[in-house]
């Protein structure tokens, strides 16, 4: 499973890179609005020059016409550029119409095996689950991702699943034992991924010890 930083922080990126661990990027204009950035194509060029790999940008537009147009511009950003479009029925039509152009699609807030289904069958590059959302209304989101790896396993899509909307390190170990293809996280949950408490006290150790033992030498 390859991990994406769900963010679009600049340095938290940059950071994630520096560990060698993130492959890739998703946004969507919440978490832009939330780093009080305004001008989308700007935040998404930066994001590119950093990570060699897939940055997800949403489309932001209603109606079929007007998706495909923001979506092509989206696209023509950088050839990184992921275009995110909802899985809707006019998202359909649009992923399907953008995939027989080329460009790719990550069909977004998916919330069922069928709308995975549909992603697939649109030439969806990636669909996105969103785990946390339906732990949030009492439905298992982890089951979805395990239903869709599923489905797809039976047949040759070349769509790829992003397990989206994680939210601690246990959906990350959960999404890989599902066969997840990617998830993209938080920073935060990268950084509880490598921390542990023992491994901490035990560092601090080590280095105790040894400077007691390279005391004894000088
Ligand atoms: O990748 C989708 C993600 O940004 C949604 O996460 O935590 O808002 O459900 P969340």
């Amino acid at each position: 499973m390859r991990l994406f930083l769900d963010t679009a922080n600049i340095e938290r990126i940059r950071q994630g890179v520096r560990w060698g661990v993130v492959s890739g990027v998703t946004t969507n204009p919440t978490l832009v609005a939330q780093e009080g950035r305004k001008d989308y194509q700007l935040v998404v060029k930066e994001i590119c020059s950093i990570v060699d790999g897939p940055v997800s940008a949403e489309v932001v537009v209603e109606g079929v016409d007007d998706m495909i147009s923001q979506a092509r511009s989206i696209a023509a950003w950088h050839p990184n550029v992921v275009v995110k479009i909802p899985a809707t029925p006019d998202g359909l039509e649009v992923t399907s119409r953008l995939s027989r152009e080329g460009i790719r699609v990550n069909m977004t807030l998916c919330f069922s095996a069928n709308q995975a289904l549909l992603a697939a069958l649109a030439g969806a590059a990636f669909v996105s689950p969103f785990v946390g959302r339906l732990d949030d209304i009492g439905q298992d989101g982890m089951a979805l991702v395990k239903s869709i790896m599923d489905t797809y396993k039976e047949y040759d899509f070349d769509t790829e699943v992003i397990a989206a909307s994680i939210r601690h390190p246990m959906h990350c170990v959960a999404a890989a034992q599902a066969g997840a293809d990617i998830a993209t996280i938080p920073f935060n949950v990268l950084e509880q991924m490598i921390k542990h408490p023992m491994t901490d006290a035990g560092n601090a150790r080590f280095l105790a010890d040894w400077h007691r033992v390279d005391g004894q030498n000088k």
